[in-house]
């Protein structure tokens, strides 16, 4: 049984739809210029034949209610796709051109049915890939325009507006075929090449129609996308004024003013700005938990208490995280102060330094974590640390951890036996026993 979410039923559709591109490019080619069928041209039929007769089969095996499934909801796909779709692809999988023999060069026009799928194929990548709407809408654009750009050239050829019976050369009749399609499609029209009869004018005019509607549509999806990206741009500049306004007023001194700027400049670079707690706030809590534990997972895999607990534990505790963003050189954890919270790095370096912070005794970078130690071992803060550059942290209040931990109260101890093996272990480099001073995200313990 293939399953309908399977990457493989997936890649299948992707397939049957560029074969079916190829149909879509290659049938009005032989049905503009009055080709006979070839032996290529068989073979390509056999071809088409075989992927959509395999389609079908694919279809209806996906369908297929599983036995013994009672109340499967397959069942009632089957039908859908029996009272639908199903059609579609037979007619698509006729060989009309090889029962024929050819007889008609219209024999294959039944294959471009097989093109209908597009917007569900479009709908289901877009949800698979998380494809950005507006780069996506582009790209189906792109399609769309060349596949109907090509059929309106050959609909002009076979109307006998392409040069065709001037000129022998196919090539030449399709380009100067394309070229006044393009150049009406896009409203130039240079009447270079104009129609000659009635069906041509009548042809010229839904293409003409056709022009102006697809040309408005890209105006105003250019027009929107622009906007947007200038509605932003707009929003910080706007913000920078008022900043700087207030500064100001405020009679800030202008190094102090800069330093300001540089943050906001910071904030929309590094795309920091999104409101995370807002845009975690609107979703279901299991959805949430999810997300949380996701966004976090390479904190949670760096801390070692961390690394042994369950997933219920790390999800409560993930969720009491607060992201704060510091600007370089802020010192955040004092030595000898009380401890009430504790900090992991999401981005950039910070610095573990003597009272004075003349001496260094460790640099850590995103997943690392400190000022575990004193929260929760209730003493002092063993060493002062500071950013180096700009920093993303992630924050876990005292009362927090402490609210977390009554639910799991063999957690706590564990907890507190790893964080005094690690506070002896750092005593120890620190009076120099083992010499190493590194970070101690990764240490084992
Ligand atoms: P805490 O004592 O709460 O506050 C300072 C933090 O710096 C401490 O927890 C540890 O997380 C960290 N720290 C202290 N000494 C060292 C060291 N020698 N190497 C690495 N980190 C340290």
């Amino acid at each position: 049984m293939i399953a309908p979410e399977s990457r493989c039923r997936e890649a299948w559709n992707y397939f049957v739809f560029i074969v079916a591109v190829l149909a879509a490019v290659e049938v009005p080619l032989r049905i503009a210029f009055g080709i006979s069928v070839s032996a290529i041209a068989r073979g390509f039929e056999a071809g088409l034949t075989t992927v959509f007769v395999a389609d079908l089969v694919v279809n209806l095996v996906t369908r297929l209610k599983v036995p013994g499934a009672s109340g499967s909801p397959q069942g009632s796909t089957l039908r859908r796709y029996l009272c639908g779709w199903f059609f579609v692809d037979l007619i698509a999988a006729i060989p009309i051109t090889l029962v024929t023999g050819g007889v008609s060069h219209w024999g294959g026009i039944n294959r471009l049915l097989k093109l209908a799928h597009f917007p569900r194929l479009q709908r289901e990548w877009q949800r698979r890939h998380m494809m950005h709407p507006s780069l996506f809408r582009l790209f189906a654009f792109i399609l769309l325009a060349s596949v109907f750009s090509h059929w309106t050239a050959c609909g002009w050829i076979w109307l006998g507006g392409g040069g065709a019976s001037r000129s022998p050369d196919l090539l030449d009749a399709y380009v100067e075929a394309l070229y006044w399609t393009i150049t009406t499609l896009a409203t130039v029209g240079y009447g270079d090449i104009t129609p000659q009869d009635m069906p041509q004018r009548i042809f010229a005019i839904f293409v003409m129609i056709a022009g102006v509607g697809s040309y408005g549509y890209i105006i105003a999806n250019v027009a929107g996308f622009i906007a947007n990206m200038d509605l932003i741009r707009a929003q910080q500049k706007r913000k920078i004024d008022e900043v700087i306004s207030f500064l100001n007023y405020r009679s800030v001194p202008l190094a102090m003013q800069r330093r300001v700027i540089e943050f906001y400049r910071h904030l929309w670079e590094s795309d920091a700005c999104w409101n995370e707690s807002k845009i975690l706030e609107e979703l279901p809590e299991s959805l949430r938990s999810e997300l949380e534990v996701f966004m976090h997972r390479a904190l949670i895999r760096k801390v070692p208490f961390l690394r042994d607990a369950g997933a219920d534990f790390i999800a409560a505790l993930v969720r009491k995280l607060r992201p704060s963003m510091l600007i370089p050189n802020t010192c955040f954890i004092r030595k000898g102060e009380p401890g009430d919270s504790m900090y992991f790095v999401g981005s950039g370096l910070i610095e573990v330094v003597s009272e004075d912070g003349a001496e260094v005794y460790a640099t850590m970078g995103e997943g690392d974590f400190v000022g575990e130690m004193a929260m929760v071992l209730d003493r002092p803060r063993t060493a002062s640390v500071r950013t180096v550059g700009y920093c993303d942290l992630y924050v876990l209040e005292k009362s927090d951890f402490l609210k977390v931990l009554e639910g799991y109260p063999e957690m706590k101890k564990h907890i507190e036996t790893t964080t005094h093996a690690r506070l002896e272990r750092v005593r120890k480099r620190d009076t120099g026993d083992t010499g190493d001073t590194g970070g101690i995200g990764d240490e084992a313990l």
